[in-house]
């Protein structure tokens, strides 16, 4: 939901580079938060440059000449569009009216029409449709009240209700940037000579590796030499001229150098971010198994104690959720359900000190996520965050937290994240059943050392699908509408698929249960219709009757099942055939050709997989 970044230099051409296209470069690495519109302002000797306009970066990057702009100061903006149209006059930044005052934001201003009503009875004059528009007015009217800048910035933030990523740039007090954070995630680069304030790290990797995570209700300055962070104490929402009461933070301890390598942040020969991550999964996993047994040891301890756990999470974490409850509940013998973060408001009554409840997110930044977890914290629940971002307001909220080691995702489609998500919870169930000794002991070890293997397996389904999608993507392009039907794991698989499909080639796919699927979706079946069974190894003969049924009104089918069942070839008319391996831990491997169906049939169709319209890798709104 919008990337946003600013820049501070010791000394102007220290990235060698001008500095506009530094930002340029920076907010490549955030567009898959949004590329509805692109814009910047630098401070440079003439004042204060702006340049946006609607479009991605790509196909405006002659018209906005980034090249050409340096100074040491800079802010820019890549936006998916919330309160107004994607329109050059609603791309970011936004002035003011004297256009002293330039201001990046991600977020969503709540009460934006009650300040814009006052601001324009104090004779300030808007240009856009945008919520943001009113934080640069505001600015600019306290200091007509008689603050200083950074004083006028802390109080008008004081008076936003919202959420807000903000960045801000004020030709008054040159060489500094101000920012302020409420639950849209911000982080501060400290790099040498340079310094960054930034949605997320992947912008700034090439420069700087040190970070400082902003919390909630932090505002402050970056400049050439100091961080600044204030904790704002109170937000009591009046137009008055009183400075908000502020606490200043010492954020030494709060320097976190991060192990992600520029490089990762980078294509590296693949023609997008969505297939290098794709074939990343095995390292992904890989990464996560080494780390994740020692961070489960404390968490397996409290979970085995728990009257029921509740797995909660937001689409592709979502599907990851529902595949950790069945397998908690498989192979633990322990009580736990999976439920979609925006729904958990309706389960809540029931939530108690006996639960413990496990938020599953990549960013760790979803909104509906964190409010879930909020609530359950508040209502006594034991709380674990299951992130791949490190200081994540989940993790920094829930009471534990596991991190996966997937590296940046930066493809807005999750993938390699789902399959290092799975495997945490997967490693999970099977501690638990160790603890709990509610699972045979051979089972166990069994499952132990099939893990240690999946990387493997995984890599080896990426070659043996690759060949067979492209050869499919032909066939994807007429496709209109497909069901994904399976049992059991097989069912949070094929919802996964369904996702991905839906996501990034904007087919319309609809994942069931296969045994519901002749309580109503047959409906839709005739002839030439695709269906994708996935079929995982124990539930054969019964997925078998609803594969007849589909064919028998006329359906294409194509399944995605473990090699040696030739016996059910015939009943297909495309097959995957993958490794056979314990179904427990199929769903990691499994997902593979749907992931790379999706992907193959987005380029087949002519679509750019990395940025699918209307999406955005971090969703902070609910
Ligand atoms: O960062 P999170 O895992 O919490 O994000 C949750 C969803 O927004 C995310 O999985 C979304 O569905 C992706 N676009 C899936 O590909």
């Amino acid at each position: 939901m919008c990337g946003i970044i600013g820049i501070v230099l010791r000394e102007r051409g220290l990235l060698l580079k001008p500095l506009g296209t530094a930002i340029k470069e920076c907010l490549k690495n955030l567009e898959y938060r949004g590329y509805d519109s692109v814009g910047f302002a630098i401070l440079s000797n003439d004042g204060l440059v702006i340049r946006k306009s609607k479009g991605k970066i790509d196909d405006v990057t002659s018209k906005l000449s980034f090249d050409e702009s340096d100074g040491v100061c800079g802010i820019g903006h890549t936006r998916w569009a919330t309160h107004g149209k994607p329109s050059d006059v609603n791309a970011h930044p936004h002035i003011d009216c004297s256009g002293r005052i330039a201001v990046v934001h991600n977020g969503v201003i709540e009460n934006y029409l009650e300040v814009r009503e006052v601001l324009v009875g104090r004779g300030h004059e808007f240009k856009s449709e945008t919520d943001t528009e009113v934080v640069a007015h505001l600015i600019e009217e306290y200091k007509k009240l008689g603050l200083k800048p950074y004083e006028a910035f802390k109080k008008a933030v004081s008076l936003l209700r919202g959420s807000y990523a903000l960045s801000v740039l004020d030709l008054d007090e040159p060489s500094k940037i101000f920012f302020a954070r409420n639950t849209s995630p911000l982080v501060i680069g400290i790099g040498e000579g340079v310094k960054f304030i930034s949605s997320d790290i992947p912008a700034f990797l090439d420069y700087s590796r040190d970070v400082i995570v902003v919390q909630d209700y932090e505002v402050g300055y970056i400049s050439r030499d100091v961080v600044v962070i204030e904790k704002l104490m109170d937000r009591n929402y009046e137009f008055d001229t009183n400075p908000p009461g502020t606490e200043l933070v010492d954020h030494s301890s709060r320097v976190r150098h991060i192990d992600w390598t520029p490089e990762m942040a980078r294509k590296g020969g693949y023609p997008h971010f969505m297939l290098k991550e794709i074939h990343e999964q095995p390292q992904a996993v890989t990464n996560t198994l080494i780390s994740v047994p020692e961070e489960l040891e404390e968490t397996t301890k409290l979970v085995s104690k728990a009257d029921r756990v509740l797995v909660v999470g937001s689409g592709t974490s979502y599907h990851a959720s529902l595949i950790g409850g069945l397998l908690l509940n498989d192979i633990a013998g322990i009580k736990a359900h999976a439920v979609i973060s925006s729904e958990m408001k309706w389960f809540i009554n029931s939530v108690d000190e006996g639960d413990v409840v496990i938020a599953v997110s990549q960013s760790g930044e979803t909104i509906d996520t964190l409010l879930a977890l909020r609530e359950a914290k508040r209502r006594g629940a034991l709380t674990i965050a299951l992130t791949n971002i490190i200081d994540s307001a989940l993790a920094r909220e829930s009471h534990l937290t596991i991190y996966t080691r997937a590296g940046p995702e930066i493809g807005v489609a999750a993938t390699k994240t789902f399959a290092a998500q799975v495997v945490t919870l997967t490693y999970m169930a099977i501690k638990l059943a160790e603890r709990l000794r509610t699972a045979p002991e051979g089972r166990v070890s069994d499952l132990k050392s099939w893990l240690r293997e999946l990387p493997n397996i995984m890599s080896a389904a990426i070659s043996i699908s690759e060949s067979k999608v492209r050869a499919l993507s032909g066939v994807t392009t007429i496709w209109r509408s497909i069901y994904y039907l399976g049992r059991g794991l097989g069912l949070p698989t094929s919802m996964e698929g369904a996702l991905k499909l839906k996501e990034v080639a904007y087919i319309h796919a609809e994942a069931y249960p296969a045994g519901e699927s002749k309580h109503g979706p047959i409906a839709l079946v005739d002839d030439g219709f695709p269906v994708a069974f996935t079929i995982l190894g124990g539930e054969v003969d019964l997925i078998l009757s609803n594969v007849e049924e589909m064919r028998a009104r006329g359906a294409w089918t194509l399944a995605v099942m473990p090699k040696g069942l030739e016996r059910i070839s015939r009943y297909f008319n495309y097959i995957f055939e993958l490794h056979h391996l314990p179904y427990e831990l199929t769903p990691a491997v499994y997902i593979i050709p749907y992931q790379l169906m999706a992907y193959y049939a987005a380029v087949a169709r002519g679509y750019d997989p990395d940025k699918p319209r209307n999406l955005a890798k971090t969703v902070t709104v609910v």
